[in-house]
């Protein structure tokens, strides 16, 4: 069959996989392949267990490949044929040299632009995918046009806005699509071409247009604008912890004023996931690279309050165990980052668990999705930890237990069978608030959750 177009994607990860792999399943016209320097990854992707856990992607990747989706390694092939590449390497936080710790690492992003530059050989529109500091647009211009002089590259910024857990129905019902461009004609033209993409399934009327540096700075800014609600909403927890006031029922009150909305209030342990605090901190390196010093200092309190979050988590245990953690068995629910999904990047647990390890505790972590990932993360860790799936099985003769994922599993447990097989006193720390925790008191439970006055038998 002869396809519309040639789409290609560099990076088979988080995004690019299931972002490419609902293109292909939407527009059966156009070839979508994704490409990967990871050999396994691919594999995977080929496989019947896929890299990445995410509810419906199974279904669309079954559906859609060797159709119109295609998965390999052969990158120079894959920007030989293509008309529209899709660039979502990942940018982590550098971890070296100049803006250590803060600024985005762009070694990955400026050696793909390298090798596209090497093999194209006909125009290609290159779509940023990956989240990158406003103005790296115009670095990708400088780099593709520095040697290859005869064939045009326009750039183009695309930002994905899904959320891990919920990435299927995020591309297929989207809030909103936004393209950037240069406001050039080629840069219209290309424009265009990606809305064309887009406007197969999602209403024209959500795909946004802006210039090129509004499309780039709008990624960072929507996702400190997400963790600074996070943020906010947990600076009210140790108040309420101090006043008796209860967070839920604050953030109620707060929420239904509709100038504010209700969503991403939920009082938490701290936020996790690979994006929020790398691009915090991305927007505060940039800020101070241009000066603001005021606007860095501001941005990165969304940071502070976070880490001193899961700090004030681990002490509250502390203080509510007698003051020592060392030899007791705490159980831990929930290894993920949030729930329905296996990824662990920047999860609190990983944070908390290496607390608890340093005061000594003996750990015991549980996780439906999550335990290969949990494993790797603990690796070189020191002390004693054990993983176990069945949640009954984990907590079996522990001291405590500590909720660090919201998962849904965690609500239905039989918590009174959950206390007759642990050690006593019975502690619960809940950092997500999902449990009942009148009923876990009646049980006999010391129940801590946040933001709220603890429920304890113990005088
Ligand atoms: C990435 C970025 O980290 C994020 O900033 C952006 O918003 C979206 O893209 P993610 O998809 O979660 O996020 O990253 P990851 O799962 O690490 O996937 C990146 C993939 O790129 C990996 O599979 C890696 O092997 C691949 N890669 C990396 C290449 O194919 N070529 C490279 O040169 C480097
Ligand atoms: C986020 C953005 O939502 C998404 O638009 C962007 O493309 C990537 O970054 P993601 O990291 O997948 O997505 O998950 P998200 O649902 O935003 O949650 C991030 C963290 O915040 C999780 O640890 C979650 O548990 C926590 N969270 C979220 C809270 O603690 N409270 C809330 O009310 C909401």
């Amino acid at each position: 069959m002869e396809f519309e177009k040639n789409i290609l994607c560099i990076g088979a990860g988080y995004v690019g996989g299931p972002t490419l792999a609902m293109i292909a399943y939407k527009c059966p016209q156009y070839k979508v392949t994704v490409v990967d320097i990871n050999p396994e990854r691919i594999a995977r992707w080929n496989s019947d267990n896929l890299p990445i856990y995410e509810p419906g992607l199974d279904e669309i990747v079954k559906a859609v490949r060797g159709r119109n989706l295609f998965f390999s390694t052969d990158i120079e092939r894959g920007i030989r044929e293509a008309d529209i590449i899709f660039v979502s390497v990942n940018t982590p936080t550098k971890t070296f040299g100049a803006g250590a710790g803060m600024a985005a690492d762009l070694q990955y992003w400026e050696k793909t632009a390298r090798q596209i530059r090497q093999y194209a050989e006909s125009p290609k529109i290159i779509v940023e995918k990956s989240t990158l500091p406003v103005k790296t647009a115009h670095a990708m211009e400088r780099m593709l046009q520095a040697t290859n002089n005869h064939v045009h590259f326009e750039v183009l910024s695309n930002p994905e806005f899904l959320a891990e857990g919920t990435a299927i129905r995020d591309l297929e019902y989207p809030d909103r699509v936004l393209i950037g461009s240069r406001e050039t004609p080629s840069g219209l033209k290309a424009r265009q071409e990606l809305v064309e993409i887009y406007a197969n399934w999602v209403p024209r009327e959500r795909i946004i247009t802006s210039n090129l540096w509004s499309s780039e700075l709008s990624k960072l800014v929507a996702n400190a604008f997400l963790a600074q609600r996070i943020s906010s909403i947990n600076s009210i927890t140790s108040l309420c912890e101090k006043t008796d006031a209860d967070i839920t029922e604050v953030a109620r009150a707060v929420g239904t004023d509709s100038r504010i909305g209700d969503k991403f209030l939920n009082a938490s342990v701290g936020f996790g996931g690979s994006c929020f605090k790398k691009d915090i901190l991305n927007l505060v390196y940039i800020c101070r690279y241009y000066g603001l010093e005021e606007v860095a200092d501001y941005w990165e309190g969304v940071v502070k309050i976070n880490d001193y979050q899961k700090e004030r988590f681990v002490l509250n245990m502390l203080t509510a165990m007698f003051n020592t953690l060392a030899g007791k068995r705490i159980c831990i629910f929930g290894f993920a980052f949030k729930a329905n999904t296996g990824d662990t990047r920047e999860s609190p647990a990983m944070f908390v668990c290496k607390l608890l390890l340093e005061e000594r505790a003996e750990l015991v972590i549980s996780d439906p999705k999550a335990l290969e990932n949990a494993k790797e993360d603990l690796k070189g860790a020191q002390g004693k930890i054990s993983y176990v799936e069945d949640p009954y099985e984990a907590v079996a003769g522990c001291d405590a237990i500590a909720v660090l994922t919201e998962w849904d599993i965690y609500r239905q447990l039989d918590f009174k069978k959950i206390y007759g097989s642990m050690d006593k006193p019975c502690f619960i720390f809940d950092g997500r608030n999902i449990l009942d925790h009148r009923g876990l008191f009646e049980i006999g439970f010391n129940v801590f959750p946040i933001g709220k006055p603890p429920l304890t038998h113990l005088k």
